[in-house]
């Protein structure tokens, strides 16, 4: 038995759904385009089931954040959800006033429409309970217009917002399809990964990755933790590896001396269950030149891993029963530094393991590499993704387990 609803516990014949979906977007910083609409396409089993069952779909989402240069509205994600469905999708720039009132209620079934960006509300992204936000002008605006709310935005799973969590204190609500195949698939492999499951940590950030890794071995979530990218290059300064100057630089810029005590006190805790590069590739005369650790440090940054780490792990990874992707192993946008993610990616797409990717680049590098059909499951989430693998409990999922059953008497 789920702990929420799905679309499967309502007739939709004729209502209207508030939908709220991921689809804050990568968008070219000149031109705004839209650069990659996987959010949408994930959502489309969703939107595709509402239409199909009739319902009027009010499709609510936000993009960027006040203030940032990618925070605009929503007419090119309409454009782009039109040109997937081959549905008119019709954007309505405005969110909780009279135009938007007057366009829900003339709308007919079958009709999908999108209001504008969320984000534009003052309040939209505090912090607050279901019932605290309920009594906004905008859910009190809104939800007398509405049958269902459905979310279906993993991707912001972590956020205790307005939008994501507030109708689910007033009306009946669901947990749509993507959200749903992301709650369960995860679940399956944080509360029983087949084993051994092991995890693979690369990208630009580490001080995140620190405590996520504590708690995935402290839970016996993760086996063996594998480190690439910057992660890697923490935990070995951390060792005593001098990495040189414009590596240690790049990890001033995170990091400060306590969590490389964190990092320390953890290698001496786990020293058989994290494994690091031994070699790494940096560029000489524009060319790929690989070093081992023994010949650290060098004056070059750090680009990739090398054939020696790569052999390494794919030793590892060849007996994992599951394996988690989160990062590339090195800058694989430049076609020199793309092996060691090549290597290992396609290597985990050819074993018989359970494996899952999330989070925006490493999404990209599977793309890059078009192994999207060899990986088990590509999640949308990122900031989410990490939370929910930590163990930590999401505000939205918590929300729609809150509402189940209840608020149902409104549409019967
Ligand atoms: C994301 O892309 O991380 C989610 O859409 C949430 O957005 P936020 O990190 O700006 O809250
Ligand atoms: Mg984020």
């Amino acid at each position: 038995m789920r702990e929420y609803n799905t679309l499967d516990d309502f007739d939709l014949n004729g209502k209207t759904v508030f939908l709220r979906v991921d689809f804050n977007l990568p968008l070219d910083k000149e031109t705004f385009e839209v650069l990659d609409t996987t959010r949408i396409e994930r959502v489309l089993p969703t939107i595709n089931e509402l239409f199909e069952n009739n319902a009027k779909t009010v499709i609510l989402a936000h993009q960027g954040r006040k203030g940032s240069w990618d925070f605009i509205n929503l007419e090119k994600h309409a454009k782009a959800l039109e040109k997937l469905t081959g549905k008119k999708v019709k954007f309505v720039e405005d969110i909780y006033g009279e135009k938007a009132k007057n366009e829900i209620k003339n709308m007919k079934n079958g009709d999908i429409i999108i209001l504008d960006n969320v984000r534009k509300i003052e309040y939209e992204t505090d912090k607050k309970t279901a019932e605290e936000h309920a009594k906004t002008e905008f859910i009190r605006n809104l939800y007398p217009h509405g049958d269902i709310f459905v979310n279906d935005a993993f991707a912001a799973a972590h956020r205790a917002q307005c939008s994501l969590i507030g109708f689910t204190a007033v009306l009946p609500s669901a947990a749509g399809r993507l959200m749903e195949k992301e709650i369960f698939t995860l679940t399956k492999i944080i509360k029983n990964p087949e084993k051994p499951s092991i995890f693979l940590f690369g990208g630009a950030k580490f001080s995140d990755v620190i405590v996520t890794i504590e708690r995935l071995l402290e839970q016996k979530t993760a086996d063996k933790i594998l480190l690439t990218g910057l992660p890697a290059n923490a935990f070995l300064k951390s060792e005593g590896y001098d990495l040189g100057i414009k590596n240690e630089e790049a990890l001033k810029k995170e990091g400060d001396e306590e969590q490389f005590k964190e990092i320390r006190n953890l290698m001496k805790k786990y020293n058989d269950e994290i494994y690091l590069p031994i070699d790494f590739a940096i560029k000489e005369n524009n060319n790929r030149k690989e070093i081992t650790s023994d010949e650290l440090p060098t004056n070059q940054p750090l680009f990739d891993i090398g054939s020696k780490s790569t052999n390494k792990f794919k030793e590892i990874l060849k007996d994992a029963k599951t394996i988690f992707l989160s990062g590339p192993c090195g800058v694989f946008e430049e076609d020199i530094f793309i092996k060691g993610t090549k290597e290992i990616f396609t290597f985990v797409g050819e074993t018989d393991a359970f494996s899952i990717v999330g989070g925006g680049h490493t999404v990209a590098a599977v793309k890059k590499l078009g192994l999207e059909s060899k990986i088990s499951h590509i999640s949308t989430g990122g900031g989410s993704l990490e939370k929910f693998m930590m163990g930590e409990k999401l505000p939205v999922i918590e929300a729609l387990k809150k509402a189940k059953d209840k608020h149902l008497k409104k549409i019967v």
